[in-house]
C-alpha cells in the first residue's frame, strides 16, 4: 500500500485516518481529497500540512473528471472513502446534499477505480444503514432499514458499492462502524456540542426522553480498524467495527457536566428527533477474527476528548460562531427547541 487516496481526509474521522497512515507506513504516500465542505476542514490536517509523504487536493467527490485526475496524478493504488454527509439532523432538514454525496458521489469513486483497475476501494459505512435494535446485535449479513434521509443514503451507497464487486470484480471492502467520537470532531455531534456547550455554561440540548443507547468508540480505534480490512480482510465482505460500551445520552450527558464541574441543570430535555433510533448494537466477531479490538476504554477516550476540547477553543470557537448559527436557527424553526419534559416523568 504505497500510493492511498483518502476522500473526505479534512473531516473528523478521515483526518485521524490520515495521521494514522502517516505514523504507521514509513513507505505510504497520502493523498487528501477534500471538497472543504463545512465539516471538511483543513485545520484538522494542520499538524501533517509540511508532511513529505501527504498532498492535499481540493475537489468533489462527485466531480468524476477530478477524481480521475487526481487518481491518475498520484498513481493510486487504494482509496479509503470517509467522504461523506454524516449528520442525521442536517439529513432531515435538506436531504439533496446527502443523496449527492453519499450516493452519486459513491458511484463516481466506482466508476473511476473500476475505469484505473484501482486495488482496493474501502468505503466507511455506518450502523444506521441496519436501523435500529432494541436488543440483540446485529450481524453483517444482516438486512437493511435505514429509517432517516442520511441512513438510507449511506445504505445507497454502500450498496452500489457492493453491486460493482459483484458486477465488475472491483476490489471493495467495507466497514460499518459505530458512533464515534474524539479530538476534532464537529460541535454538531452530541458529545461535542455538549462538551463544547457546557464549557460555556450554555443548555445540553437532550431529544426526547436522553434514554436512547449508542455504542461510542474513539476515532482512533476505528483507524485502526480500518487499517486491518485493509491490511487483513477479505476483498468483497463487509465487516463491522463497534466499541462495545454502550450509553445511553443521558447518561453521556451527566458525564460531561460532571467532567467540567457543571451543574445538572444544564441538561434540557427537547422536542425530539423525527424517527430518532432507540439504539445501535452491532457483533465484531468477524473484525476481531482478523486482530482488531479496540484500545481505547470510554473513562480513557472520554477525559482524552474533554481535555482537547478545553484546550483547542481555539478550532471550535470560530465554527460556532459561523455558519453554524444559520443551521441551528434552520434546526430551531424546522422542530421547536422548546425544553419538553422527559417521557414517563
Ligand atoms: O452510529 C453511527 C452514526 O453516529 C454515524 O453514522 C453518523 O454519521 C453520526 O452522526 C452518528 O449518528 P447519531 O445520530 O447517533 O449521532 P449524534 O451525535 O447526532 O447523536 C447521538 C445521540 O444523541 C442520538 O441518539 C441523538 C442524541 N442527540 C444528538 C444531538 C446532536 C441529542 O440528544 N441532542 C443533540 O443535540
Amino acid at each position: 500500500m504505497r500510493q492511498v487516496l483518502v476522500t473526505g481526509g479534512a473531516g473528523f474521522m478521515g483526518s485521524d485516518f490520515v495521521k494514522y497512515l502517516l505514523a504507521h507506513y514509513p513507505d505510504t504516500q497520502v493523498v487528501v481529497y477534500d471538497a472543504l465542505t463545512y465539516a471538511g476542514r483543513k485545520e484538522n490536517l494542520a499538524e501533517v500540512a509540511d508532511h513529505p509523504r501527504y498532498h492535499f487536493v481540493h475537489g468533489n467527490i462527485c466531480d468524476l473528471a477530478k477524481v480521475r485526475e487526481t487518481l491518475e496524478r498520484y498513481a493510486i493504488e487504494v482509496i479509503v472513502n470517509f467522504a461523506a454527509e454524516t449528520h442525521v439532523d442536517r439529513s432531515i432538514l435538506d436531504p439533496d446534499a446527502f443523496v449527492k454525496t453519499d450516493v452519486y458521489g459513491v458511484y463516481v469513486l466506482c466508476e473511476a477505480a473500476k475505469a484505473l483497475k484501482i486495488q482496493r476501494l474501502h468505503h466507511i459505512s455506518t450502523d444506521e444503514v441496519y436501523g435500529p435494535i432494541p436488543q440483540g446485535s446485529f450481524k453483517e449479513t444482516d438486512g437493511f432499514r435505514p429509517t432517516s434521509p442520511y441512513a438510507a443514503s449511506k445504505a445507497g451507497g454502500e450498496l452500489l458499492a457492493q453491486s460493482y464487486a459483484i458486477t465488475y470484480g472491483l476490489p471493495v471492502t467495507i466497514t460499518r462502524g459505530v458512533n464515534t467520537y474524539g479530538p476534532y470532531q464537529y460541535p454538531e455531534k452530541a458529545i461535542p456540542l455538549f462538551i463544547t456547550n457546557a464549557i460555556d455554561d450554555l443548555p445540553l440540548p437532550l431529544y426526547g426522553d436522553g434514554m436512547q443507547v449508542r455504542d461510542r468508540l474513539y476515532v482512533t480505534d476505528h483507524s485502526r480498524a480500518v487499517d486491518t480490512v485493509l491490511q487483513r480482510g477479505q476483498v468483497g465482505e463487509v465487516y463491522n467495527i463497534a466499541a462495545n460500551q454502550e450509553k445511553t445520552n443521558i447518561e453521556v450527558a451527566r458525564m460531561i457536566v460532571e467532567a467540567l464541574g457543571k451543574p445538572d441543570s444544564l441538561i434540557q430535555f427537547v422536542t425530539d428527533r423525527p424517527a430518532h433510533d432507540v439504539r445501535y448494537a452491532l457483533d465484531t466477531e468477524k473484525l476481531r477474527a482478523l486482530g482488531w479490538e479496540p484500545q481505547t476504554s470510554f473513562a480513557e477516550g472520554f477525559s482524552r476528548t474533554i481535555q482537547w476540547y478545553r484546550e483547542r477553543q481555539d478550532w471550535w470557537r470560530p465554527i460556532k460562531s459561523g455558519e453554524y448559527r444559520d443551521y441551528y436557527r434552520r434546526q430551531y424553526e424546522a422542530r421547536g427547541a422548546k425544553p419538553s419534559e422527559p417521557a414517563g416523568g
